[in-house]
């Protein structure tokens, strides 16, 4: 059989929605394309010099026929971008439950890391049937994630979290690439996206993932270790201080600051309150935190690992990875894998 693929496999909830539209723009693109050629051939053909065709009565304007090309194509082009809008707000909208993957771009590779503490290196490795959202930051220049397969692709900056979502939906091993020129290697920066069935899937993240070592630590506690040894705890307690406020059951709280501001307590809000405490302060409270200290002893993965344990704190217990994907495994996940 011949094969020549024209698109990379559909394989997340997105694609062929994804397909679908981009289909549509091709062939509105090509049919009227064809159609003012096809005209303007016929009438540079018609009425080329030398050519006895009537001439006498030259038409100046024509209204209906004026109303039927503006109308018509500013309709298309209104579904187009009704559809692409649904679509796109669809794409930058993960849903609350979603298995949460962690990404850090840099000079000229992609880091992962899962919620039970299992890192991989220019790869991931997804649930089929699972919403994943990945929340990504870059440790120096702008970079892409892009995965065709899934029809996903967003800028991963440095400074502040980006994300996107996608649920897989057909096994398999996919290219994954970086989109944005970012040095002498942007070429080679990429790797593989391995859908898995969800058992299969579980039993990789439990083993430890590619190097079958069980992980000793979750990200949560890895943060721990961490918040214990920068001696956080001496001015975030379980109680408000004078020192400082109470980091428990802040995650997904309002705070209020002193100029009056205030903010839903989330993650950009967490990481920019680690390296630049001074950007907001939280009414009640002065400029005592040491602002370069921790922007210098912490790396972005060291922030992520903060703000996973500051989210634990004073939380009811978070469900293990098993645990939160079996709750999602229950759901009717053959509708929201490929619709
Ligand atoms: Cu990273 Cu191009």
């Amino acid at each position: 059989m011949w094969n020549f693929p024209i698109a990379p496999p559909q394989a997340s909830n997105f694609a062929s929605e994804f397909d679908a539209l981009f289909g549509l723009l091709t062939f509105l693109t090509i049919f009227f394309t064809a159609v003012v050629g096809l005209v303007v051939l016929f009438f540079v053909t018609k009425f080329r010099r030398g050519r006895t065709a009537n001439r006498s009565a030259p038409v100046n304007d024509h209204l209906k026929l004026e109303l039927v090309w503006t109308i018509i194509p500013t309709l298309l082009g209104l579904a187009v971008f009704v559809w692409g809008a649904k679509l796109y707000i669809q794409m930058r909208t993960p849903p609350k439950d979603a298995y949460e993957v962690f990404v850090i771009g840099k000079q000229w590779m992609w880091h992962v890391q899962h919620p039970n503490g299992v890192r991989e290196n220019n790869e991931l490795h997804v649930p089929i049937g699972v919403p994943v959202r990945l929340t990504m930051i870059s440790q120096d220049v702008i970079h892409g994630f892009y995965i065709p397969a899934f029809r996903i692709q967003y800028h991963v900056v440095p400074g502040r979290y980006t994300t996107q979502w996608f649920t897989p939906s057909k096994e398999g091993k996919y290219p994954l690439f970086c989109t944005i020129l970012c040095g002498t290697q942007h070429s080679e920066m990429g790797g593989y996206v391995y859908a898995l069935p969800q058992p299969k899937f579980s039993a990789w993240l439990a083993n430890g993932g590619n190097r079958f070592q069980k992980p000793a630590l979750t990200l949560g506690d890895q943060g721990k270790q961490l918040f214990d040894k920068l001696a956080c705890t001496n001015c975030h307690g379980t109680q408000d201080t004078l020192r400082g406020p109470s980091l428990a059951g802040l995650y997904g709280k309002t705070r209020r600051f002193t100029d009056g501001s205030s903010v839903v307590v989330d993650e950009s809000y967490l990481r920019e309150s680690i390296i630049n405490p001074y950007n907001r302060i939280t009414q009640g409270y002065e400029k005592t935190m040491p602002v370069y200290l921790y922007k210098k002893q912490v790396s972005e993965e060291n922030i992520r690992q903060l703000i996973e344990h500051i989210k634990s704190l004073g939380q009811p217990a978070a469900p293990t990875v098993a645990q939160q994907l079996e709750s999602m495994a229950v759901r009717p996940a053959a509708s929201s894998a490929n619709r």
